[in-house]
């Protein structure tokens, strides 16, 4: 019942010449099983969307402001980013809670600030190393999603990505019995939450050192609904493999 995604994260990588890549994505995946999103920076929201406009991949930015407008020099608001012709926004990403002090609070705020907009986000969480080795797993996933979700939401609206912090970039992945035990505690949180309905509505992607090699036995985990990856969607080569692999677990 939930549609799989595959979603690629940037980050700050990427000049105008790396459209060649979505190009050649869009030109390898012309009518795709599953649901495809890029996050490109901020730089090539709106050229990657006329590039991808008559192809089913959608465009994401990588944060907003938690307001709509106003004097926030080099900031971006979520309005701002739907105008320039994302979909989606990603929000509370491990990296921009750690290099810009972002608290569950903000996080909330601006996924407030997004869904008003008329975006949809993708809502990051994962625990540290040091949060894993002293076993509170558990408690600060619990913790993350209390804080940083709004309280109205839709399965519709809503993507959350399981991304363990020590397993971004590092090459290193948890344990698929690992993977499985975060997705089904978030899947009882969101249920209980909002309803068997809503809850059971929301995709869960699962994030941190996703490629071709590892990514069907990641995708066969109960409850993963998809990937956010971040260097293997820089090549279209990689993406398309990791995305072939979700076609063929969907
Ligand atoms: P990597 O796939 O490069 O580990 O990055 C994961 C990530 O942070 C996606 O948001």
């Amino acid at each position: 019942m939930r549609r799989k995604l595959a979603a690629g994260n940037w980050k700050m990588n990427g000049l105008t010449a790396q459209l060649a890549e979505v190009e050649a994505l869009c030109a390898a995946h012309p009518s795709p099983s599953v649901d495809l999103l890029i996050a490109p920076p901020a730089t090539l929201v709106s050229s990657m969307v006329v590039t991808a406009s008559d192809h089913a991949l959608d465009v994401a930015g990588q944060d907003c402001h938690p307001e709509s407008s106003g004097a926030h020099t080099g900031d971006i608001s979520a309005e701002m980013l739907k105008d320039a012709g994302a979909s989606h926004v990603i929000l509370g990403h491990s990296e921009r809670r750690e290099d810009h002090n972002e608290s569950d609070d903000i996080v909330r705020r601006k996924t407030r600030a997004a869904l008003d907009a008329g975006l949809k986000v993708v809502i990051c969480i994962g625990e540290s190393l040091e949060e894993r080795e002293a076993a509170n797993t558990l408690d600060i996933i619990a913790g993350q999603l209390a804080g940083s979700l709004p309280d109205v939401l839709t399965g519709e609206n809503t993507v959350i990505a399981y991304e363990p912090i020590w397993a971004i970039g590092t090459g290193k992945v948890p344990t698929l019995a690992q993977i499985s035990e975060v997705h089904t505690f978030i899947r009882a949180k969101l249920e209980a939450r909002y309803g068997e309905g809503v809850g059971r509505s929301i995709r869960l992607l699962y994030g941190g050192s996703v490629k071709p090699a590892n990514a069907s036995d990641i995708f066969a985990v109960p409850d993963v609904d998809g990937a956010l990856v971040g260097g293997a969607s820089l090549k279209a080569e990689d993406f398309s493999a990791i995305i072939k692999a979700l076609e063929n677990a969907a």
